[in-house]
């Protein structure tokens, strides 16, 4: 048994800022001391009160100047694209052909692999995500590769093998056999292993044929408590061809919902072009929606409608993605950056306490893992972050400035980015310290 105690402000939700006000749905301890033991939440309160009843033993590591969140959830990203983030000139289709399939192909080595998702698994921590539903390649070696490194930092990760059988170019096609079979062997292999959660990636509608889609649907039947990943309605060019490829079914996500792939803990990215009907097949099915900003404004796909999603009378889980590397950075500061942006040009005001709210408890509400993590509370596994709120020159200046919490909380996601992130734990180890010499270190 292994206790330890961190204390700091702290901030984590009671309840959807969506739909209740910020006081009612934050729940912020000025001076907080949160212990855990065995990687587990076992006791949080002001320290005032903890540290009079904690044992004398028990090491307690204090950040002053820092608040403790929730470690954050980025609902949709593909790791096989850090290395060609940032890509000139295109929008989606134009962009996947020149960039996004040629990196793709680099994964037919499993030591690339294994390279790339070292390097893909520190930067999500260095950003301060310690979940992530994430894309592989079309190569099973690919998802071993990620697995096998998230487990080393025992990160509860949500991943999959690409599907796609067509329109894809031949070194990246699999088939509606292989594919299956492929995805089954790593379902258990991977599945429930330790934090491990296996998610069926069928990559969108365009790539998968009728066949295929269907051999997914069946595959996630056959293994309840599965995930299923997939883009939907992201850019008008692609929403066009699926009308083309698909002329029997009423719109984009009746393609999925056809083959059954709707419902709890199935996951679509972007949803930018989505009618009252689309909204209402989510509601209906319990599927849930990744919104990814920065991706959206850089590959100019469109203006994601955060307030019709959520509307209260059908309302839709969301969650936040950075979509790497289509999305222009991990950290989910930055997407809430934009985020707000994006919900300005719609008429809409995002709130900090809803950004924040999105990259953690929501998060864990739209993947359905909000049992067990994204809240600070008891029995909770002890995925934390430590926010600087004074990461740069500017934000230290600007801070001085605010003039409550909400105003801090709206600054450090203006502001804010992987250098506002002093440390990750993960289930209760400090895995990053910014400020260690070996900054990452395995539990
Ligand atoms: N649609 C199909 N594949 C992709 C991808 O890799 N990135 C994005 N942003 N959209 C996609
Ligand atoms: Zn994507």
């Amino acid at each position: 048994m292994t206790m330890q105690a961190i204390r700091g402000a702290a901030i984590t939700f009671k309840a959807d800022p969506f739909r209740h006000d910020w006081t009612e749905a934050v729940n912020h301890i000025p001076d907080a001391l949160i212990t855990i033991e065995d990687g587990v939440i076992v006791a949080v309160g002001p320290a005032a009160e903890g540290l009079a009843t904690l044992g004398a033993d028990v090491p307690v590591t204090h950040y002053p100047d820092a608040i403790i969140c929730p470690g954050f959830i980025d609902a949709h990203v593909h790791y096989p694209q850090v290395q060609m983030i940032g890509a000139f000139g295109e929008q989606l289709l134009e962009w996947l052909e020149k960039y996004t399939f040629v990196a793709e192909q680099d994964f037919a080595d499993a030591g690339h692999a294994e390279t790339v998702a070292g390097v893909f698994l520190r930067e999500l921590l260095r950003a301060g995500t310690t979940t992530a539903a994430v894309y592989c390649t079309v190569h099973p070696h690919s998802v071993d590769a990620f697995f096998a490194e998230s487990s080393r930092f025992n990160t509860r990760m949500i991943a999959g093998k690409v599907m796609m059988d067509r329109n894809a170019p031949e070194a990246l096609r699999d088939t509606v056999e292989s594919g299956y079979h492929d995805s089954k062997a790593l379902i258990e292999k991977w599945h429930g292993k330790g934090r491990q959660l296996y998610c069926i990636t069928p990559r969108f509608a365009p790539s998968s044929s009728e066949a295929q889609l269907e051999a997914a649907g069946r595959l996630w039947r056959e293994h309840p408590g599965t995930y299923v990943q997939s883009h939907l309605c992201e850019n008008l060019g692609e929403v066009a061809w699926v009308r083309e490829l698909f002329p029997e079914r009423s719109s984009y996500i009746d393609v999925y919902d056809h083959a059954g792939l709707t419902g709890p803990r199935a996951i679509f990215g972007h949803a930018v072009h989505m009618d009252e009907e689309d909204f209402a097949c989510c509601h209906r099915t319990g599927s849930a929606l990744a919104h990814c900003p920065t991706s959206n404004l850089f590959l100019g796909s469109g203006l994601f409608k955060m307030f019709e999603a959520k509307r209260a009378d059908r309302p839709v889980h969301v969650a936040l993605g950075t979509d790497v590397g289509g999305g222009t950075s991990l950290s989910q500061l930055q997407s809430l950056n934009e985020a707000y942006k994006v919900a300005k040009l719609g008429g809409g005001t995002l709130t900090p306490a809803q950004g924040l709210y999105l990259a953690t408890r929501g998060g864990a509400e739209a993947l359905r893992l909000d049992d067990r993590i994204g809240s600070i509370e008891p029995g909770y596994e002890a995925d934390l972050i430590v926010l600087d709120l004074k990461a740069t020159p500017l934000m230290q200046f600007r801070q001085a400035y605010c003039r409550d919490l909400m105003e801090t909380l709206f600054v450090l996601m203006t502001l804010g980015d992987d250098r506002a992130i002093r440390a990750t734990y993960i289930a209760g180890a400090p895995v990053y310290d910014r400020e260690r010499e070996q900054q990452f270190i395995y539990p």
